[in-house]
């Protein structure tokens, strides 16, 4: 439930239904490529994990940092766990940030102060609770503050209670809480019909074929960035490939199924995305508003296109209150794990006790996000830590994981360790799948990366598949548009993190060195 807890979060109500309804990358081929990395990705470097995780468990670490110490047995075998430190706790810098969004807005749907006049003054509202005309405006004041500040202890306060006190508890009532919000609203969507008589095509149906319907497959499937987003979606969505399975993994026993706990809490999340998220949010959006109020972008669809949606429906403070609150209780579960293989690490690596642990963590994360609360014009710090940490650096991590266990364990020995007291066994074609295809899908994908980037500068390919990535001109600058001295200040950051936590894990192998194995 915790695994479930932490998979299911604002990528399975915001990201997801974003990027399905997105013009140019979304649409059937973009379901097709996400379902092929769900079954040549997501499962096997899930299995991964959990198995790591669990064998690191019983040799007494909780940390990917520890863990993969322990597995390697080589001085520098602690050094790859370093992303499994920094991914988790910076995707909080950003993902706590929305969070407080989340719980700022159902106070506002239920309190019936989102009843607003036109689409001009909804997009207004969103712009001004997070801060996105000028820098600092939020700190200093603004919007969304009070809820920032209350979600930030709240998860520390969570965090600081332990595993069964805090984590377990809160995603044992929040998690059927959220599927029932998450009912309700379904249940809502699905009969609202074509709520204006006069436009009988805008319609729930038609809503669903919009974003389902096989169009333009062929064309889509042959655009690498569908395949990169498709994949890097696959492992946001299922938390896998942060360095927070395995550190949830590693408080199991021994005998404790890994293969269909990793099933479960995967299908949990599928059912969580595909069935709730994709068909909550854009056909209501289409059936009040069209096509072209669904391809905004994640964000807009979510705080921006919704509230008009509820804003239109009897009820709508309602149904609006649920599901921001919807989004805040996934959202929740979801932060809290992010800090746990940092609390983990921060404890076995520099001996810390609870309270000391979770001060040092807080203190990072608070500068962390006093970044990103502080440069929030048009939201270009949060993007950059998003790009950086959650695209760039969730694939990282999840490519690493692969090839320590197929070079670390090796396929066999992680297949009889992944198979220790399972309740059911993973079908055989996945071995050559761990052996062979996921490692080199990733690889492949992630060249495709480096090559859309490299080639668009070098190169300037007419195809629009080969165009930099935005987060990195935003770096380096263009001909049409200077570099952004935000995102620099930003990746500089995150630079500094990556080696101050680079310094921590040096400490700590000089105490792990000295500590009989
Ligand atoms: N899986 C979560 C989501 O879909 C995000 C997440 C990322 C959770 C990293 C934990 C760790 O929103």
């Amino acid at each position: 439930m915790a695994v479930a807890g932490s998979a299911v979060g604002l990528g399975n109500f915001l990201r997801f239904p974003g990027l399905v309804a997105d013009p140019e990358t979304g649409g059937g081929a973009f379901l097709v490529a996400y379902f092929v990395s769900l079954l040549l990705v997501g499962l096997p470097v899930c299995w991964v994990e959990w198995t790591l995780g669990r064998f690191g468990g019983s040799r007494g670490f909780n940390s990917s940092p520890g863990i993969f110490h322990a597995l390697l047995g080589r001085p520098w075998g602690k050094y790859l766990g370093l992303l499994g430190f920094v991914v988790p706790v910076g995707v909080y810098f950003y993902y706590v940030v929305i969070e407080s969004w989340c719980l700022g807005y159902a106070w506002h749907s239920f309190a019936g102060n989102l009843d607003l006049a036109d689409p001009k003054a909804f997009a207004g509202f969103f712009a001004g609770f997070t801060g996105q005309g000028e820098d600092g405006h939020l700190l200093l004041g603004g919007g969304a503050l009070a809820f920032f500040a209350a979600v930030f202890v709240l998860n520390f306060a969570i965090i600081y209670r332990g595993i069964s006190g805090g984590i377990e508890l809160v995603c044992k009532w929040g998690m059927p809480l959220l599927i029932l919000l998450a009912l309700i609203l379904l249940g809502r969507v699905l009969t609202l019909g074509a709520p204006d008589p006069s436009r009988p095509e805008l319609s729930v149906w038609n809503g669903l074929g919009h974003m389902w319907n096989p169009k333009a497959i062929a064309t889509g499937l042959s655009n690498p960035a569908v395949w990169l987003k498709a994949a890097s979606q696959v492992f946001f969505t299922l938390s896998v490939g942060f360095g927070v399975i395995i550190t949830y993994a590693s408080y199991l026993k021994p005998k404790d199924d890994v293969v269909l706990s990793g099933l479960t809490s995967s299908s949990a999340n599928e059912f969580c995305e595909v069935a709730l998220g994709g068909l909550i949010t854009v056909p209501a959006a289409y059936a009040f508003l069209g096509a072209s109020a669904v391809a905004g972008g994640t964000f807009a669809l979510g705080f921006n296109v919704l509230p008009q949606v509820f804003a239109q429906m009897p009820m709508g403070h309602f149904f609006g209150g649920c599901f921001f609150l919807l989004l805040f209780i996934a959202a929740i579960t979801s932060s809290l794990s992010m800090l746990q293989p940092g609390i983990a690490f921060l404890e076995e690596g520099l001996g810390l006790d609870r309270p000391r642990s979770v001060a040092l963590l807080g203190l990072i994360t608070a500068v962390g996000c006093t970044l990103v609360l502080w440069f929030s014009k048009d939201l270009k710090a949060l993007a950059t830590v998003d790009f950086w940490i959650g695209d760039i650096g969730i694939f990282l991590q999840g490519t690493l994981l692969i090839y320590v266990f197929n070079l670390g364990l090796g396929v066999e020995r992680g297949w009889q360790q992944a198979h220790l007291g399972a309740e059911m066994r993973i079908p055989g074609i996945f071995r050559p799948i761990l052996r062979w295809v996921t490692p080199a899908y990733l690889t492949a994908i992630f060249a495709m990366f480096l090559l859309t980037n490299l080639a668009g500068w070098n190169l300037s390919l007419a195809s629009p598949a080969f165009a930099p990535t935005g987060p990195v001109l935003d770096l380096v600058g263009s001909a049409d548009a200077p570099a952004s001295p935000v995102a620099r200040l930003a990746f500089l950051f995150l630079l500094t993190f990556l080696a101050f936590s680079a310094l921590l894990i040096h400490l700590a192998g000089r105490r792990w060195s000295r500590r009989p194995s």
